[in-house]
């Protein structure tokens, strides 16, 4: 019997066990991208909560690539020593430690990137783009690519056990994969292999700086659920290519900001019935490639996750919400407490992050006397 508290490999390493806490910004770097002590500090708590692998929130790989307030940066040599820290508080912990590099394209605003205009795969009004973005040139790819690699340096020297890049929720890979927001005519543009050609440039770039030993993940959309956007087949398809490029797992979430009540973290997850929403993507992706898959998306009791195992419909279970209310809900689990997780699921979470405090649970807050403070 597979237990869900027994070790599990990631290619070479080995978590201790199957869960897994999802990339989540805390909005607690600086407002440049460095860390600070008090993300540091809710790594650490992360990863004393008994959670077999903590992947750090979104790192930008350039200052282009940046969205939220105060997300992580790894655009910059000069980052390394604070990226050092957090690896360095997660693995004493016992945890693996994972870092998510991401450029946010056409999903971010000129505000957030000090003026500078947001850039995407192609020049287009689309309810994911809060304004209409840039068309790349393919200059500008090119040092993209090289940025992605630049910053996978910098988390193995940072030393995270490894990386996974953020190719799902429309970010730019998710962009370029999409022929809702991919409408280019050169060769990153067109059939499925054409936009897949971003992706793969960005792997290879990738590998080639960290070594074909070092391990590389990814979060990948099983469906984007918006009107052209990517769907299920040409997603799995993706997850078939990747498959074949040694990756160490594939986590599979859905959806983009223009997504609407079908959006990567929903509402609404209890009953039971709703948890898990994206347990048939994960499936379906889990049949056609060689490495473990992660589900994210509602995974909120052990019932739940030992089904899923159960059925072989994924490998990892990814939490994130949860965890921002109980970092300590696998222990909790492990201990015998198979009480449901007290996340509901409301995302009041994004509140005091947008307003630069932090990404903290507002519900426990307010059960705890504390207000929004
Ligand atoms: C506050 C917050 C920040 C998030 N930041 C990220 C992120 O940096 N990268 C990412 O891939 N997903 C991010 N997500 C999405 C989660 O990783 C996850 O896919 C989603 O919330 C569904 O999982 P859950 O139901 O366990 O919360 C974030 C979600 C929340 C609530």
């Amino acid at each position: 019997m597979l237990g869900v508290f027994e070790p599990v490999s990631l290619g070479p390493l080995t978590a201790r066990n199957r869960l897994v806490r999802s990339a989540t910004w805390l909005g607690l770097a600086s407002p440049g991208g460095a860390v600070t002590d008090a993300l540091v500090e809710r790594y650490r708590e992360l990863g004393a909560g008994g959670v077999g692998t903590v992947i750090t929130g979104y790192a930008a790989v350039s200052l282009g690539g940046r969205q939220m307030p105060r997300m992580l940066g790894i655009h910059d040599d000069e980052l390394v020593p604070g990226l050092t820290r957090i690896a360095a508080a997660i693995r004493a912990e016992g945890a693996l430690a994972g870092i998510q590099l991401v450029h946010a394209g056409g999903q971010t605003q000129a505000s957030w990137l000090q003026g500078g205009t947001p850039v995407a795969p192609s020049f287009l009004e689309h309810p994911q783009f809060p304004e209409v973005p840039r068309q790349l040139t393919l200059e500008e790819i090119v040092k993209l690519v090289a940025d992605f690699g630049q910053a996978a340096r910098r988390a193995r020297e940072a030393g995270f056990d490894f990386l996974q890049l953020h190719g799902a929720h429309g970010y730019l890979i998710n962009q370029f994969l999409s022929p809702g927001t991919n409408h280019r005519t050169d060769r990153y543009g067109g059939g499925l292999r054409m936009r897949f050609r971003f992706l793969q440039e960005v792997l290879a770039s990738v590998q080639g700086a960290v070594g074909p030993e070092y391990p590389v993940a990814i979060k990948l959309n099983g469906a984007d659920y918006v009107a052209g956007g990517l769907d299920a087949a040409d997603a799995e398809q993706v997850a078939e290519w990747l498959g074949m490029r040694g990756l160490c797992f594939i986590e599979v979430s859905g959806g983009t900001p223009g997504s609407g009540s079908e959006g990567p973290a929903r509402t609404q997850i209890i009953p039971e019935e709703n948890e898990a929403y994206f347990s048939d993507s994960a499936a379906a992706i889990k049949h056609r490639v060689p490495c473990p898959v992660a589900l994210v998306g509602g995974v909120r009791s052990l019932e739940t996750v030992e089904r899923l195992l159960m059925e072989n419909r994924a490998d990892l279970f990814s939490l994130s919400r949860p965890l921002i209310w109980e970092p300590d809900l696998p222990r909790r689990w492990q201990a015998g407490d198979r009480s449901p997780a007290k996340c509901v699921s409301c995302n009041g979470c994004f509140g005091p992050g947008v307003k630069g405090e932090g990404v903290r649970c507002v519900v426990r807050d307010a059960e705890l006397g504390n207000g929004a403070g």
